[in-house]
């Protein structure tokens, strides 16, 4: 090949990129100049739901990312869920509740806690959140002053673990 043909490849290509440019740039100067015409925009607009399509996955929204209670029980800041059935255990919770995998914990004072952490509230009152179980088990008759469930002395240590293992209940 020689230097005159490579310098006209050369010359081709630049000339096909920039008639493409131009080519575009009059499409869009025409395109804007259209009354009620927003191409940018409409681009734009394509463009995001097509990307948050893409991206839906990474956000953490409750209704698309299966919640993983293993993943709850931890986010109870120092809770360990197998400290906790001990404690429910030494706490004797089993006199009044059912509590799955606890040694005879068949109460019926209280409510069954199988599948405890599909519940909305905690005793009516409070909202089914890590922090509010550990206020729960530490102070119930704070939270709901006619319940039946005395408060027993909990430190904010054993409620900790224990509704960090509250949080491991699945339904039956
Ligand atoms: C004397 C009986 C009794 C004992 C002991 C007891 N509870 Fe309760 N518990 C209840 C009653 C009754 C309720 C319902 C409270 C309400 O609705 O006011 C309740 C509510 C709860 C709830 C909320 C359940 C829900 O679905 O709303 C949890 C969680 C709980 N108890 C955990 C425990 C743990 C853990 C222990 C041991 C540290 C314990 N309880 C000890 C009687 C008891």
């Amino acid at each position: 090949m020689s230097d005159r043909d490579r310098n006209s490849g050369l010359l081709g290509t630049v000339f096909a990129i920039l008639s493409g440019v131009i080519v575009s740039l009059a499409v869009g100067v025409w395109a804007l100049g259209t009354p009620g015409n927003d191409p940018v925009g409409a681009a734009a607009v394509t463009a995001g739901t097509f990307m948050e399509g893409k991206f839906r996955w990474l956000r953490a929204e409750p209704e698309n990312v299966p919640q993983d209670w293993v993943e709850i029980s931890k986010t109870v800041r120092g809770g360990d869920p197998q400290r906790g059935a001990t404690l429910i255990a030494q706490y004797g919770c089993g006199s009044c509740h059912v509590v799955p995998g606890v040694a005879r914990a068949h109460g019926t004072v209280g409510p069954d806690l199988s599948g405890f952490r599909d519940r909305a509230y905690i005793g009516g009152v409070l909202s089914n959140e890590p922090g509010d179980l550990v206020d729960w088990l530490m102070n119930p008759t704070t939270h709901a002053p006619d319940t039946a469930m005395p408060d027993l002395g909990v430190t904010e240590t054993d409620a900790r673990h224990m509704a960090s293992y509250l949080y491991t209940l699945r339904g039956s």
